[in-house]
């Protein structure tokens, strides 16, 4: 049995996506305490409504992102994860943190890496007139947004599409693509092929949807 421990900021669609598939599908795996750095992150609600353990570290209680980051491994480590799920956590987390976690921390971003890494994606692939959007899962590294891709999913930007419009037809391919993921890491069905992360069996590793 896997242990998983998500960390969130806000409203925690995508933890919920997790927690729902990892239930519905009978994973091998429990989601096991949700984390937030903001105590009113609505997520930890639906968390302990669940029955997951939910805990807060609240960023703003630390002067220095390295303390708040420590804070936060023990935090974590207190779980015994097996693996660490960045989901919609807004803080960039310092290199010792994600060399504590080495290969067992995942992230969701909400565009097509390697472009538009960092913050407003779809407003920026909006102005930057792209045709195709979507969102990538990633294993964390210390460069931000740049780990090795685990999967990525891919949806039109519609000629009248708004900010709002486009993030929430992303979003609905987030729900669709970060619990394939994680499912993949709690199978061990991912290996590594020349510096690449592969599906061992080849299923696909990308996804479209809306076309
Ligand atoms: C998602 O779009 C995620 O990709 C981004 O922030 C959003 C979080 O949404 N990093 P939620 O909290 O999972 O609902």
């Amino acid at each position: 049995m896997k242990r998983i421990v998500i960390l969130i900021s806000g409203r925690g669609s995508n933890m919920e996506a997790i927690v729902r598939a990892c239930e519905a599908e009978r994973w091998s795996a429990q989601v096991v305490a949700v984390l937030s750095n903001r105590p009113e992150a609505s997520g930890l609600r639906w968390a302990a409504q669940r029955g997951i353990a939910t805990a807060v570290v609240d960023h703003r209680a630390y002067a220095q992102r390295e303390v708040f980051d420590l804070a936060l491994a023990q935090a974590v480590d207190l779980h015994a994860p097996d693996l660490v799920v960045l989901a919609g956590f807004m803080r960039v987390l310092g290199s010792a943190f994600v060399r504590r976690h080495a290969g067992r921390l995942l992230n969701i971003h909400p565009s097509l890496l390697p472009a538009f890494p960092g913050l407003h994606t779809h407003r920026r692939a909006l102005e930057a007139g792209c045709k195709v959007a979507g969102a990538t899962v990633h294993v964390v590294t210390e460069a931000l947004d740049h780990g090795p891709i685990v999967i990525q999913s891919v949806v039109p930007v519609l000629p009248d599409d708004d900010e709002s419009a486009l993030a929430a037809r992303v979003l609905a391919t987030e729900h669709r693509i970060y619990p394939q993921a994680v499912r993949w890491f709690v199978e061990d069905a991912l290996e590594w092929q020349d510096g690449r992360l592969r599906h061992r069996l080849a299923q696909p590793q990308g996804v479209t949807s809306g076309f």
